[in-house]
């Protein structure tokens, strides 16, 4: 976006009109917004809200499979399993990232995931029950993510959608390892073709719920799409879902838990059965299976980490190059942050 458009509020209500008009503009000839354009307070709280509650989902999500790094059969699979993982912290790091160029810090978006007032995703308050559990979660919930994630590539604001090009290239990997490890298993023993119809009789309709409500009771898609923050709506993109799913779950052996899944060839896709939206409000509001265990798991974490974060702000101000740091030991400056990497 132009820099004209930078954001110098002077109260005049004819140049807030030309601000709002060159960002409906920008917007409608899908140029990017950038930290410094001017934008509506409800386009950036509408952004805030949906990366913060993609970056806690990405940090929880950390979770689930974290809990089979030690049980892990192999020595391969543990290596792919421990990568995932710390892949999962960097999303979060790029998006906690992203979302302080719109003037939110991290601390206190934290804060908000720990205090219940921000969301994560529904689909990490199921617990991993299995070792086919990671591959179900590689191929459905990563599958998931992917294909609400590639369209935001596009998001209208520029840091985001950056953040998600990364994003989507790593998540692709994951769903690929996922499908890979449950295909071995579902060719393996009849134990383990077993395990691995049981992971995705249980993670199949969590996974269609990860898309959100039915746009009729979605709030937020309508604006969203407008500002061209989401480009897809909850449903469609769910539907996309089913689509690639079908025949992926052919070629894997193993099948979906829905009697209602048929083609239809009027539509040019796969119907499918109701979803428990129950089950979905339930877990928002804090009664999934593992609701409690995780939120109390990441405030635990965050406790323990707080040495690591003192210990870095510490570092950050001793060696801050303004030679004011309190170095202690003499090396508050540049050459003594260099003295002591030697060292
Ligand atoms: N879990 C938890 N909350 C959900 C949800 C879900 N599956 N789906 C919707 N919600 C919440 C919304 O956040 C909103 O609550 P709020 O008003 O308190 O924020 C409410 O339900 C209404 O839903 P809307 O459809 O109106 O909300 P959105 O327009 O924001 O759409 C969304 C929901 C599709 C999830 C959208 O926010 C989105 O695309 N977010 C970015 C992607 C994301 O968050 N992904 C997390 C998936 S997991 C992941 O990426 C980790 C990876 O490693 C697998």
């Amino acid at each position: 976006m132009t820099s004209t458009l930078l954001e110098e509020d002077s109260g005049d209500a004819g140049a807030q009109e030309e601000f709002e008009a060159a960002f409906e503009a920008a917007v409608a000839a899908d140029e990017r917004i950038e930290p410094r354009d001017w934008m509506p307070d409800a386009y950036r709280a509408t952004l805030v809200r949906q990366m913060a509650q993609h970056a806690h989902s990405e940090i929880i999500g950390m979770q689930p499979e974290a809990n089979w790094i030690t049980r892990a059969p192999s020595l391969r699979r543990k290596a792919i399993l421990m990568a995932k993982v710390q892949d999962e912290a960097g999303h979060g790091l790029y998006l906690y990232s992203a979302a302080e160029t719109l003037g939110t810090g991290r601390d206190e978006l934290l804060d908000k995931l720990h205090s219940g007032r921000q969301k994560y995703s529904s689909i990490f308050n199921y617990p991993t029950l299995t070792w086919a559990d990671v591959g179900a979660i590689g191929w459905l919930v990563d599958g998931a993510a992917i294909t609400n994630q590639v369209p935001l590539c596009r998001c209208s604001y520029g840091p985001y959608a950056r953040a998600m090009v990364r994003i989507c290239k790593e998540e692709s990997f994951h769903q690929r390892q996922g499908y890979e490890l449950l295909l071995a298993l579902s060719r393996g023993t009849e134990a383990q073709h077993a395990m691995a119809q049981d992971a995705v009789d249980r993670w199949w309709w969590p996974s269609l719920m990860m898309f959100g409500p039915p746009d009729e009771e979605s709030a937020h898609s309508s604006r969203s799409m407008a500002w061209k923050i989401k480009r897809h709506s909850n449903d469609e993109l769910r539907q996309r879902f089913v689509d690639i799913c079908v025949p992926q779950a052919e070629a894997l052996g193993l099948t979906l838990p829905d009697p209602e899944l048929r083609w239809n060839e009027e539509r040019g896709h796969w119907d499918f059965g109701p979803i428990d939206w129950s089950e979905f409000h339930a877990v928002l509001k804090g009664n999934g299976p593992c609701n409690e265990q995780r939120i109390s798991q990441r405030r635990r974490a965050h406790e323990e980490g707080a040495w690591v974060r003192e210990a870095a702000a510490a570092y950050a101000a001793k060696h801050s190059g303004d030679g004011r740091g309190d170095s202690g030991d003499g090396g508050g400056d540049a050459e003594g942050a260099r003295k002591e990497a030697v060292a």
